[in-house]
């Protein structure tokens, strides 16, 4: 796209997007009487305008049918959750048994772990990438404890090389290669929280067999965010939060997916509980788990169904969309739209006053870009606030902005920038 910095050109393309109408199906948060320039999905995504729609049909069928709402009503909540399965299986690249809905993010990394870090004899190593969220690192850190072992000795951080910012798939696949003989896990985000990189996860699951290694993916904030294909990649699991991309509302429910090669492997441990038990079964509240086949036989306790309400009212948003390739299309244009007007005002600055860290590569990124600010970071960041420009602060000195293309326009995004200019004189 031959993009144009001026305000007309980003009127012009928001009138031409075929997702333009999507924005009024979410809450904008308010800016001295306007919409602000929310670019913060990558930390938590805006609320869909018909939450309290899917809130209060649930709290009415509560009301009206108290416990047989388990079993009767419009959605028995025995199997509310089953609801989500195609949404979330189309979202992720999976098929529907491969996935499901429970708990929260870094309780789902260690359930998982505890069928897929099983390091056995030599092998005991966990690959990652260096500077993983830090519930990830100190996810790891706990279950190498926890299996007896030093930390620092079974963990193995891949770092960019000296001078560079991001990392490369082959220096991870090398690593991966170097530790084969003691290799138990590999386990990389889908897209690094702080830089933005958007990992080759078919390259790494690959490596990783090779290796004779599991493979494992945090996809916070690559789920909803860019097209994964979990099962053709051969992902032996992964998990991820859902109030992100996915617009579940704060402290929202976790997804997993776990490869349907695993459903009769029974080497696997699993931390059980009954909801996690044969569905036909479950209420014989019989000795001895029999796991549901799929994904779901990892489920540990009763569904929370008001969250799992509010991830309802998002995926029926995204199931009207068609298919998460339209999103990315939109995606692509928007972050590259944002990308060329930073570089513009950097041209106009002569200097790189903010500097994108977010490979350039739209192959390798998602909506997400990360900026570090070269003049007074964090009085640009708080003067972006006061001004309505809601994106988020990493410490030392970078500000994330991430436009969202189901809600977020070209006239955010030029917008945006334009408060960023402002903010520097
Ligand atoms: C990559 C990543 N992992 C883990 C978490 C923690 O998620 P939770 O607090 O839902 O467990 C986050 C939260 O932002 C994250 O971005």
């Amino acid at each position: 796209m031959n993009y144009q910095n001026s305000l007309a050109f980003a009127l012009e393309q928001d009138g031409l997007d075929p997702l333009k109408n999507f924005r009024s199906r979410f809450l904008i948060p308010q800016h001295q009487g306007a919409d602000a320039v929310y670019l913060c999905g990558n930390s938590l995504g805006l609320q869909p305008a018909s939450a309290g729609k899917y809130i209060a049909d649930q709290l009415s069928a509560w009301q009206n049918l108290a416990v047989e709402g388990w079993f009767q009503g419009d959605d028995p909540w025995l199997n509310y959750h089953k609801q989500l399965s195609s949404s979330i299986a189309s979202i992720v690249g999976a098929q529907e048994s491969e996935v499901t809905v429970m708990n929260s993010l870094t309780v789902n990394l260690h359930l998982l772990m505890v069928s897929f870090y099983k390091p056995n004899g030599k092998r005991f190593k966990i690959i990652m990438e260096g500077g993983a969220f830090p519930s990830d690192q100190y996810a790891m850190e706990s279950q190498t404890l926890f299996h007896g072992f030093d930390p620092k000795e079974a963990i193995v951080e891949i770092f960019p090389r000296e001078g560079e910012l991001t990392l490369r798939t082959e220096d991870i696949i090398k690593t991966i290669n170097e530790h084969a003989d003691e290799l138990a896990l590999v386990m990389f985000a889908g897209i690094n929280y702080y830089t933005g990189q958007l990992f080759d996860m078919e390259s790494i699951a690959a490596a990783a067999h090779k290796a004779g290694a599991y493979a494992g993916f945090d996809l916070a904030h690559a789920a909803g965010n860019v097209p994964l294909k979990l099962h053709d990649w051969g992902a032996d699991f992964a998990c991820w939060c859902s109030y992100k991309y996915m617009n579940s509302g704060p402290g929202g429910i976790s997804g997993v997916f776990v490869h349907e090669k695993h459903f009769d492997n029974q080497e696997l441990d699993r931390f059980a509980g009954w909801w996690g038990y044969r569905e036909d079964k479950r209420f014989l509240m019989a000795p001895g788990f029999d796991a549901a086949k799929g994904a779901d036989g990892w489920q540990v306790s009763t569904s929370p169904i008001l969250l799992l309400a509010l991830f309802k009212a998002s995926m029926a948003i995204f199931d009207d969309v068609g298919g998460i390739d339209i999103l990315r299309k939109k995606s692509v244009a928007l972050t590259g739209y944002m990308e060329f007007l930073i570089n513009e005002l950097n041209r106009v600055q002569g200097e790189e006053v903010f500097k994108i860290i977010t490979p350039a590569n739209p192959q390798q990124r998602g909506c997400q870009l990360s900026v570090v600010c070269k003049r007074d970071a964090k009085a640009v960041f708080q003067y972006l606030a006061d001004n309505g420009v809601i994106g988020d602060w990493r410490e030392p000195d970078v500000i994330r902005l991430s436009p969202v293309p189901l809600y977020n326009s070209f006239q955010d995004v030029y917008q945006a920038v334009q408060h960023m200019a402002a903010a520097i004189k």
